[in-house]
């Protein structure tokens, strides 16, 4: 873990403009800076950077955030990674946070796997361009399948020498044990596990060489094609993608992924400009590698090469494509070509075309290939139908799969209200399973909570990275979330601000709701108003620039947005700043602001507090216990009256039943 006092560091140093600007050119615009969003595909720049208040914003796609999302979102980086860049950017020391004794084995291990694979890709690299034999051999036959040397060195191709343990004594000469590198699949019985092959390295998201393939070098019938590196602490195939490293910025930027079978496929397709290009290594796709998919985009194109066979087994794999919320379109490649081939036989620009006009729509796809073979016999046709129904079920969209009931009814030459009624058949079976999933972890998590030590597991993904992944769900908005906004934003937008001259605006803030402090129900805004008190009563500042940079993402996000939110209504920011410069805004006037929020705030909890006393003064009445009806009673009045206070204040009449 790094520690606090590093990413306090990174976040005292790193400036917005400086890290956006080694990603995209910006241009001056009055105080603040602009340029072409880089999430968004656009024309005219809407992307704003803000030096003074250490933000971005996109006045296009919406996104906002500070240097640390924004390397996160643009590297797809996690904030670990994120923090690490940015140190490393600004020279800072990155201190590592005490670990455990497991803790720091675990560490060990990982790091030295990634030492030892890196050595490895160098060895093979060095192999392929320093020495006879792997010029002679692996050099001319990747230049032989067409792949120029930039190429070559973008992948980090490379050969493995044909002796028997060539590499091993290199690598035990050079101080690393044997143990490791069976541990990575790099030797096997003291002879080095790739022999005579050239090398393909596989990249981690972050650019860490996680594992190898190696391919023959002629079609000889007994060896494997290919030979792969085995599962590791650090390689798990079925997360990884081969070409995700150099793929995923244009991934992002075409908001597309295209996906292929083989090795050789990305890497054509990168060299002939097809950037956005992974594949899965010849095996069937999984639920993570689409996730990891789907935080770049939610477009994938599967270019399929292969016989009618192969494809309708393909197709089966693909609902969990449709669970994703992927929108999946497939494009065949002729009869006997691969993408890589077929782009070779005809150049980038008619490949591009074809891919362009071929590509079609998942569902419709195999609706079209599973009916051709029906021949109109209808116990088929009707197995067809439920085969495509129960692709549509995996859709979680609505709006999506009544737009495909519609296509397919069409095609299919069938009602559309039938088609409803075998989907509706299907969903509820998909509900029920569901269901049973459910209760099953259900009572794991209450078997959990139960644990005698008493502690609740912790939710993983609590902090930091998740920010980005995590999308609000569908739950209803809490009632008072305006009022409760207005202080937070107040908060955090001035809180450093006077109020008086005995005190900030958050100091009144925090001491005029000490008694419904708890009462927040939205638990985004609770966290910062648990956190301003806790500055305050450590006597610490509680600055924009404090909250934008705030070490938890949540809360550095919510304050984000709420500042920002600010500059929404007028379109430029360098506008406003200068009207700012002669005038007051009413946003920046925090005294009557904060009154004002905090009296909208402090009438809807009042009205809270008083329906839970009325509560229980009924159920002490009801009890007979005089009491405790007495004190509840004393307590109503004491209520009414704040609330009748603050309801004059805001000129806002109580409806008399309320009264
Ligand atoms: N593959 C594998 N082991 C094999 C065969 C294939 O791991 N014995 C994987 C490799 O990742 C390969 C992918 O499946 O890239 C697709 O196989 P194929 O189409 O045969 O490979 P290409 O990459 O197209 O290789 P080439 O063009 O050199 O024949
Ligand atoms: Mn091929």
């Amino acid at each position: 873990m790094i520690a606090p006092k590093t990413i306090q560091e990174v976040y005292d140093t790193a400036k917005i403009e400086d890290v956006v600007q080694d990603f995209m050119p910006l241009k001056r615009y009055g105080s603040n800076m602009k340029g072409l969003c880089p999430f968004h595909n656009e024309k005219t720049s809407s992307f704003v950077v803000s030096p003074g208040k250490n933000i971005f914003k996109c006045f296009g796609c919406g996104k906002a955030g500070n240097p640390t999302t924004f390397v996160m979102e643009h590297e797809k980086f996690s904030y670990v990674e994120a923090i690490k860049y940015l140190a490393t950017k600004y020279n800072i020391e990155i201190i590592e946070k005490q670990l455990t004794e497991g803790e720091r084995q675990a560490r060990q291990v990982n790091d030295s796997l990634f030492v030892v694979n890196d050595f490895a890709k160098d060895y093979f690299q060095e192999q392929l361009f320093e020495t006879d034999r792997g010029k002679s051999v692996g050099l001319s036959y990747f230049k032989n399948r067409g792949f120029r040397e930039d190429t070559i060195r973008k992948f980090s191709l490379g050969y493995a020498p044909a002796g028997v343990n060539n590499f091993l004594k290199y690598a035990e000469s050079k101080g690393h044990k044997n143990e490791m590198l069976e541990k990575l699949g790099l030797s096997k019985n003291n002879r080095d596990f790739f022999r005579d092959r050239v090398m393909f390295t596989i990249f981690n998201l972050s650019g860490k060489p996680i594992a190898f393939g190696g391919r023959i070098l002629q079609s000889d019938k007994k060896a494997p094609k290919y030979i792969n590196s085995p599962e590791t602490e650090i390689y798990n195939k079925s997360k990884s993608l081969f070409g995700i490293f150099q793929a995923k910025s244009a991934i992002g930027k075409l908001d597309e992924c295209m996906l292929v079978e083989g090795y050789t496929d990305v890497i054509s397709l990168n060299q002939a400009g097809f950037e956005n290009v992974v594949a899965s290594s010849g095996t069937s796709l999984t639920r993570e590698q689409l996730r990891l998919i789907k935080r770049f985009t939610p477009n994938l194109k599967i270019l399929y090469d292969g016989d009618k066979a192969g494809i309708k087994a393909a197709l089966r794999g693909l609902d969990l494509a449709l669970a994703t919320d992927l929108n999946v379109r497939i494009c065949l490649i002729p009869d006997g070509e691969d993408p890589d081939s077929y782009l070779q036989k005809v150049g980038a620009t008619a490949f591009q075309e074809f891919i362009d006009k071929q590509a079609k729509d998942f569902i419709l796809f195999k609706a079209e290939i599973l009916l051709e073979e029906t021949a109109n016999d209808p116990v088929k046709k009707a197995g067809v139908v439920r085969d495509i129904v129960s692709s549509i079920a995996h859709i979680p969209d609505r709006i999506k799969q009544s737009m495909y009931l519609k296509s397919c009814a069409k095609m299919f030459e069938m009602e559309e209200t039938d088609l409803m009624g075998a989907l509706n058949k299907v969903k509820e079976q998909l509900e029920k399973q569901n269901r049973t999933k459910k209760a099953a972890s259900q009572r794991n998590q209450s078997a959990k909570i139960a644990d005698p030590t008493g502690f609740p597991s912790m939710e993983p993904g609590q902090h930091g990275g998740e920010v980005f992944d995590k999308k609000p769900g569908p739950s209803s908005k809490p009632k008072d979330e305006m009022q409760e906004k207005d202080i937070v934003r107040i908060l955090v937008s001035g809180g450093d601000q006077a109020f008086d001259e005995k005190q900030s605006v958050a100091e009144y803030i925090i001491t005029n709701i000490a008694d419904v402090i708890s009462l927040f129900e939205s638990a985004e805004y609770q966290l910062v108003v648990n956190d301003v008190q806790k500055r305050l009563k450590d006597k610490k500042e509680v600055s924009s620039k404090y909250f934008i940079n705030h070490m938890d993402q949540k809360i550095a996000q919510t304050a984000i947005t709420l500042i920002q939110s600010q500059f929404d209504m007028s379109d430029g920011w360098a506008e406003r700043d200068i009207h700012l410069q002669t005038q007051k805004m009413p946003e920046f006037n925090f005294t009557e602001d904060s009154m004002d929020a905090l009296k909208k705030f402090k009438y809807k909890k009042v009205n809270q507090l008083i329906l839970k006393n009325q509560e229980l003064l009924k159920k002490s009445q009801d009890e007979d216990d005089m009491k405790s009806t007495m004190t509840y009673l004393k307590v109503d009045v004491k209520y009414k009256a704040i609330r009748s206070q603050l309801a004059a204040d805001l000129k806002i009449v109580i409806a008399p039943f309320m009264k």
